[in-house]
């Protein structure tokens, strides 16, 4: 297969400003990257460095930019049901019961019979068949937060992008829905684009952690976690990893307890 082809995602010197009255605002500058087909990538960033902006461009839905993104060997041009994603912000519909939540983005084609399985399909791959006729209002963050992965995989894209999905989780929540993201990630053998400002997750989940620098945000580094799965958080490799990231953000400076991010 022609290389080129076989990437998800590339991305060649880009450039993104936004044009406001003040002025305008460099966010994104000389990005280039390729994401392997299948590959996990973590992001990782300081607020306002621009990871939201890159994976809307990536999902297609801001096209105002200078470079070029493709994906599979094709330039991006608008939303697909190839590139599925997950908003820092949940956005499931309170009105509309669990598994209408998840359907809504089937096509009108598909027949109510098939839709119906599909959507089982899903709520059985993030655990929650049972709640298929619950509301949103009636769960937990976590249970919302695997409806909105449900939601996002329900046209089986080959790439999916995960903006802060589990930043309102408590701790131990969070980790359970890392394993399930895995579990995902294996099985369906998705390309996973995942921003995080967790560093211990992006350790852990990602094949290689792209650190960006603070606004305009640049690759500042690309770190490689060549670390078999599962993985030890407890492990020595994975605490160096994780330091070698968290040293590109914190410089300590006189006062101990002030640190520069
Ligand atoms: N539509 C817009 N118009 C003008 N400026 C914008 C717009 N969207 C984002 N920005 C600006 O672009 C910068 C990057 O925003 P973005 O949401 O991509 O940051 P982020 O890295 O995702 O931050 P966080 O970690 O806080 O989510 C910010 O300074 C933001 O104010
Ligand atoms: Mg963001």
């Amino acid at each position: 297969m022609n290389d080129e082809i076989n990437k998800a995602i590339e991305i060649e010197n880009l450039n993104k400003t936004f044009k406001m009255d003040s002025g305008e605002l460099t966010v994104l500058k000389d990005i280039n990257l390729c994401v392997e087909d299948g590959e996990f990538l973590s992001i990782v960033g300081s607020s306002g460095c621009g990871k939201s902006t890159l994976l809307r461009m990536i999902v297609g839905l801001d096209r105002d930019y200078s470079g070029s993104i493709l994906s599979y060997g094709k330039p991006i041009e608008g939303s697909g049901v190839d590139r599925g994603m997950i908003f820092q912000e949940s956005r499931l519909f309170p009105w509309l019961t669990v598994e209408k939540n998840i359907a809504f983005g089937i096509s009108k084609k598909v027949s109510s019979s098939r839709k119906k399985e599909l959507v089982n399909e899903q709520l059985e791959l993030v655990g929650l068949s049972s709640f298929a006729k619950a509301y949103p209002g009636q769960l937990s963050g976590g249970m919302k937060q695997r409806i909105s992965i449900a939601r996002a995989l329900i046209n089986k894209p080959k790439i999916l992008l995960l903006d802060e999905p589990f930043g309102a989780l408590d701790a131990m929540t969070r980790i359970n829905m890392q394993q399930e993201i895995l579990k995902i990630w294996e099985k369906e053998k998705t390309t996973m684009i995942l921003v995080t400002h967790d560093i211990d997750e992006a350790v852990y989940l990602g094949n290689r952690v792209v650190v960006l620098s603070s606004r305009p945000g640049r690759i500042k580094k690309i770190v490689p976690v060549e670390l078999s799965r599962p993985r030890d958080r407890s492990n020595y490799d994975f605490t160096y990893i994780k330091s070698q990231i968290y040293n590109e953000f914190f410089t300590k400076v006189e006062n101990p307890f002030s640190y520069n991010i």
